[in-house]
Formats: structure tokens, C-alpha cells, sequence
């Protein structure tokens, strides 16, 4: 298995609304919070959320971004994440990733809790896109659970993977016993 099959999200996501708790949990929102606090610009032009589920964070980093791209492969899930976030300047689309990567350029890429659905060669496919998508200064932030997953990869493998491209500059690491938090610069 290269990625984790849209099956496993949408029976996840027809089970329960929010299945990780997101909305509710204090250890999603002090992790969202220190997510958008390490960001080292106070605003950003353009930002890509692949994988944004509920819109959660995506509320977050609206805030922080003139345009922000948000992206999940199940409806109902963009659905809710629409009804959160009520802005023209928040694009809120139905993309696979990798097959649909977005054409465009953004100085803010946000990978929260989805690099470690895929196996490592289509890891290694999502790190290129993601350096050739990120303007030269920009940032990349990455944040994963570091706890036992049935999951392709841990948290730790795919921030390593993530860290091994040539065209990202680590300049933050955070550990906690259950989450990885990285910061790259794309490099000039
Ligand atoms: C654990 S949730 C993370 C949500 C959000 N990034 C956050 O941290 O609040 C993972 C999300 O990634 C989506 N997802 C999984 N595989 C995907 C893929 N290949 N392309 C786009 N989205 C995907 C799932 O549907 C799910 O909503």
C-alpha cells in the first residue's frame, strides 16, 4: 500500500464528523496553537493545507495568510471545514495528493498529521512537490503524532524524510513524547 486508501477517511468521517477530536480536544488545540505560533513570519501571502479534514487549523492559519489553500479527499469533511471558514480569500477544494497537487507557487506550506499516510517513495514524491511549490524563503511546517499507528510510516520516519531534501533548511525541531514539530525554510 502506497497511501492510505480515501475509504479508510470517508468510513472514518461517515462514523463520526470530527473522528480525532479536533474541535474538542485540548491536545489538538495547544498542538494547533503551537503550530501557528512557531511560524517565523507574522503573515504569509499564499498557504497550502493539504489534508485540512474539518478546517480547524485552517481557521488558524486563515488568519495568518492573505490566500490559503485547503485541500482534503473527502466532501463531507471540505463541507464542514466550508461552513467554519467564511472568507473569499479561503479556497477550500477536493484534491488527492499526490496526483493533484496544486500548480501554483505559496510561501507557507502546512503538512499537519497527513505525511505519514503514504509509504516513503510517495513521501519522497510529496517532499519534491512541496520544495518545487515553495517560494525560495518560504516555510514548511511539518506536525505528526509520534505514537504506535497502523499508519504506512511514524511520525518521526516522515519528518526524517521530510528533513533529508536538499532544498529544506530544518531551522526548528519541537518533540514532545506524542507529537514532532519541524520548520524548514525552502532554501534561496
Ligand atoms: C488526521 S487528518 C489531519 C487534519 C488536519 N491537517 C489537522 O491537522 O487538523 C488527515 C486528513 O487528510 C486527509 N487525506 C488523507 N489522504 C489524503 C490524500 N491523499 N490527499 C488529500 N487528503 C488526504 C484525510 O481525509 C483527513 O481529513
Amino acid at each position: 500500500m502506497s497511501s492510505t486508501a480515501r475509504r479508510y477517511f470517508e468510513d472514518l468521517y461517515a462514523s463520526m464528523p470530527d473522528p480525532w477530536g479536533f474541535e474538542t480536544r485540548w491536545y489538538e488545540q495547544r498542538k494547533y496553537a503551537l503550530t501557528v505560533a512557531a511560524l517565523p513570519e507574522a503573515h504569509y501571502g499564499s498557504a497550502f493545507e493539504p489534508g485540512c479534514s474539518i478546517g480547524v487549523l485552517s481557521a488558524l492559519l486563515a488568519s495568518r495568510c492573505d490566500q490559503l489553500l485547503a485541500t482534503d479527499i473527502v466532501p463531507s469533511a471540505l463541507r464542514r471545514a466550508s461552513d467554519r471558514v467564511r472568507s473569499p480569500h479561503v479556497r477550500f477544494e477536493e484534491r488527492a495528493i499526490p496526483e493533484q497537487w496544486p500548480d501554483e507557487l505559496f510561501d507557507l506550506v502546512v503538512l499537519s498529521e497527513i505525511a505519514y499516510y503514504f509509504d516513503a517513495g510517495v513521501l519522497g514524491q510529496l517532499v519534491s512537490l512541496v520544495a518545487g511549490s515553495t517560494l525560495p524563503g518560504g516555510t514548511v511546517v511539518a506536525v505528526h503524532w509520534r505514537g504506535e499507528t497502523d499508519y504506512p510510516l511514524s511520525g518521526d520516519a516522515a519528518h526524517e524524510i521530510l528533513d533529508s531534501s536538499p532544498l529544506l533548511d530544518r531551522v526548528a525541531h519541537h518533540t514532545e513524547t506524542d507529537f514532532v514539530l519541524d520548520l524548514w525554510e525552502r532554501a534561496r
